[in-house]
């Protein structure tokens, strides 16, 4: 038997893909992790002024803050994080293995602070009033440090995933070159500021309803006064962590993202300052449902956006800049006694290589050879665009401009992802049969020419690169 690749089955979701699915999936973790992080320390800082101006009636406040956070944040984020491992394992299951194979520790330290996050919480809002006052200021305190603990630790995971920043991980593949990487700490300060800005806007949910008018104005104030801070702070740190990207990600700010999406986060910025500005100037106007809507503003305009692109700006590679999308390995990581998978791909292809391909299309034969396109054109290219015409991710019949000629989208097979010249997708030298395939199935998607056509034309020409 030949040299196997990797590779496992393909998770193929039709119309929004598999990075949609993740996406979603961890947009709404997201708002719920970071909402409980920025908490605890308002939760600290608040109890803290509480004490030291002897003012327990803003314990009221913190009592009822902190049920919302176990019913709502508590209880949606410990769904939609094992939700995103179950989604990543099947939508990118050699990513999550990098991961794994780097941060395993680093993952088991991160869940130590969880359970004491959430036994924190449990804790703090039930001894409230029980125990005595400095007691409880150390208990909010230590859970402020345990929340915050296991953003410390899930960032370098994230930013690893942009790519390490140096050379000397590919060769040490030791875990402190992983976790200490380029944007590490930019993006840490990223996290950290907006999770202020969220837990601020979240925040407002329930000062809203406090009964007593003074304490009702002093948690509005403290919350606006948060919220701006978070916000001046998350702009400065964005704009270092923008400093600590590689190439291909300024490539796709640049080309993909553009002025207008500037346009729309800077808009998105503007609300999220003019709504804190105006709840620090009038904080009893606020009302339940305005802090609600300014939470699915941040959520449906920040957050969505922000996770979306941060996939998007690593592209071609879901981690380290040597795995990509499509799960295939683009290059030697000795360190981690990795290979590329490229020379495979080049001498001998996908079909007869990959473990779990159909016996009937190991070789490509005039009958097959559509349904072998469709099975190459999911493994290699759905993890990243969608095949339906209608699909919302990048549809590839629309990239292609809706052609239906064979020939021409070969063109593109046989040069600019054949030879890796497109910053943004990987390389893929595959074989000329393959690239037939492909061409045939891609061209069919838009009405194309019968799967004959390609090779009745064209005469094969194999090793003409
Ligand atoms: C790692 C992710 C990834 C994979 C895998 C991938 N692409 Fe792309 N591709 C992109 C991105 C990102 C763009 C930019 C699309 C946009 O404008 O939104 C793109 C754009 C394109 C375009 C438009 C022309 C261009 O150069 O911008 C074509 C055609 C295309 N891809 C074809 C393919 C085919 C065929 C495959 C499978 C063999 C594939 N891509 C695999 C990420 C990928």
């Amino acid at each position: 038997m030949l040299e196997t690749l990797g590779l496992y089955p393909q998770w193929y979701v039709p119309v929004i893909g598999s990075a949609w699915v993740m996406g979603i999936i961890g947009t709404i973790h997201v708002l719920a992790s970071h909402t409980s992080v920025g908490a605890s320390w308002l939760f600290a800082l608040i109890e803290t002024k509480a004490v030291r101006e002897n003012k327990p009636e803003l314990m009221d406040y913190i009592k009822k803050y902190g049920l919302f956070l176990l019913v709502f944040s508590y209880i949606i984020g410990s769904i939609t994080g094992p939700g995103i491992w179950y989604s990543v394992t099947v939508a990118s299951p050699r990513g999550i293995s990098g991961l794994i194979h780097n941060f395993v520790w680093v993952w088991a330290t991160e869940w130590v602070f969880f359970f004491v996050e959430v036994i924190g919480v449990y804790a703090l809002v039930y001894l409230i009033g029980k125990v005595d006052r400095r007691t409880h200021l150390k208990l909010t305190w230590s859970f402020a440090v345990a929340s915050w603990a296991t953003m410390i630790l899930i960032v370098p995971i994230l930013s690893f995933m942009m790519w390490p920043g140096n050379e000397r991980w590919y060769e040490t593949g030791s875990t402190l070159d992983a976790a200490f990487n380029l944007n590490y700490f930019a993006h840490l300060g990223v996290r950290t500021a907006f999770m202020f800005a969220i837990a601020g806007a979240v925040g407002g949910i329930l000062a809203a309803t406090m009964k007593n008018r003074e304490v009702r104005v002093e948690i509005t104030r403290f919350l606006s006064k948060m919220g701006l801070a978070g916000l001046f702070l998350g702009v400065v740190m964005w704009m270092w962590y923008v400093q600590t990207l590689p190439e291909n990600a300024r490539i796709i700010m640049e080309t993909q993202m553009g002025p207008k999406y500037g346009k729309f986060l800077g808009g998105v910025l503007l609300a999220v300052l003019l709504y804190f500005l105006w709840t620090a100037w009038k904080p009893l106007q606020l009302r339940q449902g305005a802090a609600v809507a300014m939470t699915l503003v941040i959520g449906l305009f920040g957050l969505w956006p922000e996770e979306r692109s941060r996939e998007s700006i690593r592209k071609p590679y879901v981690a380290g800049q040597y795995i990509y999308s499509n799960q295939l390995i683009s290059r030697d990581v000795p360190g981690k006694g990795v290979r590329s998978d490229l020379p495979l791909i080049e001498s001998s292809g996908v079909l007869a290589t990959h473990l779990f391909v159909p016996d009937e299309l190991r070789k490509i034969t005039p009958e097959n050879q559509l349904r072998a396109g469709e099975f190459l054109t999911k493994t290699l290219c759905a993890n990243c665009h969608g095949i339906e015409p209608d699909a919302v991710l990048r549809p590839l019949p629309a990239l292609f401009g809706h052609s239906d000629e064979p020939r021409m989208i070969k063109a593109y097979l046989d040069g600019a992802l054949y030879h890796g010249k497109v910053p943004y997708m990987p390389r893929l030298p595959l074989p000329e049969q393959e690239r037939e395939a492909m061409a045939a199935y891609i061209a069919s998607l838009s009405g194309g020419l019968s799967p004959l056509a390609l090779a009745v034309h064209e005469p094969r020409t194999e090793g003409a690169h």
